[in-house]
């Protein structure tokens, strides 16, 4: 199987998930783990990262939220793109996690199911805590339902229970307790299970995302608190996020310019 060497794939098959998110699915293998990504190049566009949420065979899922996602879902079955990678840490497991939660938020799914799937494989119990704006926005619920239990959630009670996916999961602490948990979603969101599973005592990860110009630590754009996330990242355990003053606080946009994170 091929490694970090960039090269052209043909996007094989293209799948509509939901109302803002497609899935590509190229003519191309990686060794890969859950949680590491990719950079994906529009020739004449740009390159961004994209975790890997199907592997080996390689696919991506990406929402439209900009300029080059709206370019990627207007492209055909059988063009060409480039990729890099893959890149990054991805999440670290053990085999004596036998009862494990994952929370997803949003497209943060699509980093989540090949680890539920990796985790299937190894015997773990897994419960997923699925949220999404709404019905027409959660992804992957059948891939999590074949590896165990997963509660849905939307911030407008359109499916499952009505509210954010951290107040489901505080819920869930208060008659569960989980030998690790791992979580993939809004930094807010992320920001609030470490903090739940710091309390508890807890081991949890997260895959977190900052803006990526490079993807291979050489141009600085994704540094949280002096750690690059295209290197030690993108997957960091819940401790070493709460301990970054960055997270969840403040993210820097393509011109270096600090914002705020919502
Ligand atoms: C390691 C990593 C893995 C990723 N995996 C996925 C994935 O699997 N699926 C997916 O849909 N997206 C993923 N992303 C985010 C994806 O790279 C961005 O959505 C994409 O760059 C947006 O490009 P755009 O030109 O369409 O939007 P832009 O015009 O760049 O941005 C549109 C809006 O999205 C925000 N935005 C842009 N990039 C990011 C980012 N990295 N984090 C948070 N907000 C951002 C901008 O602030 C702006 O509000 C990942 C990012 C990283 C760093
Ligand atoms: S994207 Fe360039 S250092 Fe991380």
């Amino acid at each position: 199987m091929a490694r970090a060497k960039p090269r052209a794939a043909r996007v094989e098959r293209i799948v509509v998930e939901n109302a803002r998110v497609k899935t590509f699915m190229f003519d191309l293998e990686l060794e890969a783990e859950p949680g590491q990504f990719i950079m994906l190049w529009l020739p004449g566009v740009d390159e961004k990262p994209f975790t890997l949420s199907y592997m080996p065979k390689v696919g991506v899922s990406v929402a439209r939220v900009g300029a080059f996602t709206q370019r990627l879902h207007e492209i055909r079955e059988g063009e060409m793109l480039g990729i890099r990678g893959p890149y990054g840490r991805g999440f670290s497991l053990s085999s004596s996690d036998a009862d494990v939660c994952l929370v997803a938020g949003g497209v943060g799914a699509a980093a989540l199911a090949p680890l539920a799937e990796t985790l299937k494989a190894s015997g773990a119990k897994i419960t997923t805590v699925l949220g999404a704006k709404s019905a027409s926005e959660i992804l992957f619920e059948n891939r999590f339902l074949a590896c165990g239990e997963v509660l849905v959630c939307t911030d407008d009670g359109s499916k499952g229970r009505r509210g954010s996916a951290t107040a489901l999961f505080s819920k869930l602490l208060e008659s569960r307790d989980f030998d690790a948990v791992y979580a993939c979603g809004p930094e807010l969101m992320i920001y609030e299970v470490a903090r739940l599973c710091e309390e508890r005592g807890i081991k949890m990860q997260a895959a977190v995302e900052r803006y990526m110009k490079c993807g291979i630590g050489i141009c600085g754009s994704c540094v949280l608190n002096g750690r690059r996330v295209c290197v030690e990242g993108p997957v960091f355990d819940g401790k070493t996020l709460l301990m970054s003053e960055e997270f969840a606080s403040v993210r820097r946009e393509r011109s270096g310019r600090l914002t705020r994170v919502q």
